[in-house]
């Protein structure tokens, strides 16, 4: 199992006793749907309630998109997304953009962003490859995936012709609503449903992630038995002390209280990258609300100690620190001796470049504990399918908890709205005349 290490945290035992009561209020409110929020807990029991019959319809699915496209394009923003990249990118060759040839098509993501260039180029690349689409959004009116979606269901539809287009485009959206839900019923799409009760950014094993992730050839199956072990391990009635999920809410909520504002990430493998910005949005989206919440930051290490390395060691003490450690690389690489040693590095040659990692890592802790930013660790045996998946499950059910404790209701996201409305207003949505003219008036 992966484990969770707080010996570092700087926290006393007396607080964490202090916070037991909390901690297991949140996970009983949670587990008796008693809580805030109590529509939007269909993730909590997935893992453990996935039918074989439904693996098998997203990984037949994933089948025909890989037998018939070289390419896939994910659409879809935040929630939408950023599970499926974060597995994806976890378990690629760092390099298979370049590397691939051909046993697994090339996945894409778009519909995440409004650059022109970004969508121009993509279109333009699109050009030479038989895509396929798989289009997800829960509303199906956000606008920055509907945007994407109009251009490459026309260009694979120009591209492939119609019927093949037919073929290569699944839908993956609410079950009534929405233009997503519209234009797949009217044009005949694969369709897939968001459960009503999961939220965007707890949805990564609906098939808002598993189905990408089987595309790209990954093993869902696995991905699922690891969160149910992790649902198991975090069951009701799995002491304080041992439930991993209640002990991580628990502590950055004493941290939090303590005046630690800012909660950073760090990892040590370029890999979790996109592990790191799945985790910020879930933790944001879930906790910053009501003029509270910790600001989840990343960095991915040991490449950022030369950049943010400096204000972390030494900036303002309003921080701590999350490492996310991967024990055992998959592949193993020696520390090359040199003749010369012009660079005086010989004295590490024959070790494998990961224990130098690992001291890197271990140095990097305690210098930050001393420098007073406390630490928790997190250890993930290895970078595989099942890790994830008890990963994954971990940090949205310790999400859950930590939110509960924190006193907000960790499956809304009021906030997102401002943006839109004022964007909407701007551009002269039909129905925003009132808000055009207020915000003309703003900005005249
Ligand atoms: O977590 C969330 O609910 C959000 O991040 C959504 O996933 C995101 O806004 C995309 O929404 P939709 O799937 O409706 O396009």
């Amino acid at each position: 199992m992966i484990k969770l290490d707080i010996t570092q945290a700087q926290i006393s035992a007396q607080e964490m006793a202090a916070l037991e009561s909390q901690a297991v209020a949140a996970q009983e409110a949670l587990e008796n749907g008693t809580c805030a929020g109590n529509d939007f807990l269909g993730w909590l029991h997935l893992p453990s309630t996935i039918t074989a019959q439904f693996i098998t319809e997203v990984q037949d699915c994933a089948e025909r998109l890989r037998r018939n496209c070289d390419t896939i394009v994910v659409a879809g923003i935040g929630g939408s997304y950023l599970g499926a990249r974060a597995v994806i990118e976890a378990l690629n060759n760092s390099f298979q953009w370049l590397t691939n040839k051909g046993e697994n098509p090339d996945i894409l993501f778009a519909g995440n962003n409004i650059g022109e260039d970004y969508l121009y180029e993509l279109t333009q690349y699109l050009r030479d490859r038989k895509f396929g689409v798989i289009n997800i959004s829960k509303s199906g009116t956000t606008t920055e995936t509907a945007l994407a979606f109009r251009l490459l269901k026309k260009q694979c539809e120009e591209q492939r012709g119609k019927e093949v287009a037919r073929q290569v485009i699944v839908a993956i959206t609410d079950a009534r609503r929405g233009a997503a839900r519209t234009t797949a019923d009217k044009e005949g799409y694969t369709s897939f449903v968001i459960p009503d009760n999961v939220g965007g950014r707890f949805s990564v094993l609906t098939p808002v992630g598993l189905l990408p992730i089987a595309v790209a050839g990954f093993d869902i199956t696995k991905l699922i038995q690891g969160a149910a072990a992790m649902e198991e391990a975090t069951a009701t009635g799995v002491p304080y002390e041992q439930n991993i999920c209640m002990q991580y809410a628990a502590a950055r909520n004493i941290l939090y209280r303590n005046g630690k504002k800012i909660e950073i990430i760090a990892n040590y493998q370029p890999k979790l990258h996109y592990i790191s910005e799945w985790w910020k949005q879930l933790y944001g989206e879930s906790e910053g609300k009501e003029n509270k919440g910790i600001f989840p930051a990343a960095v991915d290490l040991t490449t950022d100690l030369h950049s943010m390395g400096q204000w972390i060691q030494e900036g303002e003490r309003s921080i701590f620190e999350t490492v996310l450690s991967i024990e055992e690389p998959e592949h193993k690489l020696l520390f090359p001796s040199d003749d010369e040693n012009l660079d005086g590095l010989n004295f590490l040659a024959g070790k494998r470049v990961d224990q130098v990692n690992k001291m890197a890592e271990l140095g990097t802790q305690l210098a930050h504990v001393d420098g007073g930013v406390p630490n928790l660790r997190i250890s993930v045996p290895r970078l595989n399918e099942y890790y994830l998946g008890q990963l994954i499950y971990f940090f949205e059910k310790a999400c859950g908890i930590s939110g509960l404790i924190l006193g907000v209701n960790p499956f809304n996201q009021p906030g997102v709205e401002a943006y839109k409305k004022n964007m909407f207003a701007l551009l002269g949505k039909p129905g925003y005349e009132k808000e055009t003219e207020a915000i003309q008036q703003r900005i005249r």
